[in-house]
């Protein structure tokens, strides 16, 4: 994508910018989608290999955590290779229907090989969608990404139905001085890139378990994010936290 096509930051972005990956704000954009597009074919193996309990079974819980059920229409944002859309499959069944959106162009032909749904190239930040064709939007791992939270929620909110559901799964960085902090940054910034440069993607997998761990590690807190949502227009946004790293963003399209 070309920095023309750049959607302007008018809010708060998830993260400052990582010098050691790309020199500003305005460059960000092009790296993420060089190293997606890169990885794309790895991606699923070193999902595996790092998962911590974040695969598809974790996936499909907190869907119906957030209240998933037969019939839905699911918006995937950044779908990737499309974990999120299969664990939702196995909830939505034979009458449901699933587009996932994802700027990878690398990750799109990885998630069309085995998902039999609509894809489409697009940025979370400006979907290329209705307004209100979805029950259900969902965002995998990915809002560290985004150029800024409060336009990527409020394209959530346009193509939501009224009283739709929005859910975020994020990693979200332990206390700093906690036990839990020194595991999770140990086993994400040392182990995981090791793993992921010794399997099939080599060093461009090293680098983009580096920086996923970088852009944990320097992201906005939760409160952030949920006033972000709430400021954007969503109803009750809330925080369910799962095995202290997991975080579940939920959030409710206003009826009127
Ligand atoms: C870590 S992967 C997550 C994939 C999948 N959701 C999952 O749960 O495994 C992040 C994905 O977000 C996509 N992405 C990054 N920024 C995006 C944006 N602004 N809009 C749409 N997709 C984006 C990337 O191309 C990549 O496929």
């Amino acid at each position: 994508m070309s920095e023309s096509n750049e959607s302007p930051v008018t809010g708060v972005t998830p993260h400052p910018p990582l010098q050691k990956y790309y020199q500003g704000e305005p460059q960000r954009r092009g790296f993420v989608t060089g190293l997606f597009d890169r990885t794309a074919p790895h991606y699923d193996w070193i999902n595996r290999v790092m998962s911590l309990g974040s695969g598809v079974r974790y996936r499909r819980d907190a869907l119906r955590r957030a209240g998933l059920v037969p019939g839905n229409r699911l918006l995937d944002v950044a779908i990737g290779t499309g974990l999120v859309a299969r664990a939702a499959g196995d909830i939505l069944g034979d009458g449901g229907q699933v587009t996932g959106v994802d700027l990878s162009m690398g990750m799109l032909a990885q998630a069309r090989k085995s998902l039999p749904v609509t894809l489409v190239q697009g940025v979370a930040e400006r979907l290329p969608l209705a307004d209100g064709c979805a029950d259900v939007v969902t965002m995998g791992y990915a809002l560290r990404h985004v150029t800024d939270l409060e336009s990527a929620f409020r394209e959530y909110l346009r193509v939501l139905k009224p009283g739709g559901t929005l859910l975020i799964l994020e990693l979200t960085r332990p206390a700093a001085d906690s036990a839990t902090y020194r595991f999770t940054r140990f086993y994400l910034h040392t182990i995981v890139p090791l793993l992921a440069r010794l399997g099939p993607g080599g060093p461009e997998s090293q680098t983009l378990m580096e920086y996923f761990w970088d852009t944990v590690d320097n992201c906005v807190p939760p409160a952030t994010i949920l006033a972000a949502l709430a400021d954007s227009g969503f109803t009750s946004p809330r925080q369910n936290v799962v095995h202290r790293v997991f975080s579940e963003y939920v959030a409710t399209k206003p009826r009127d």
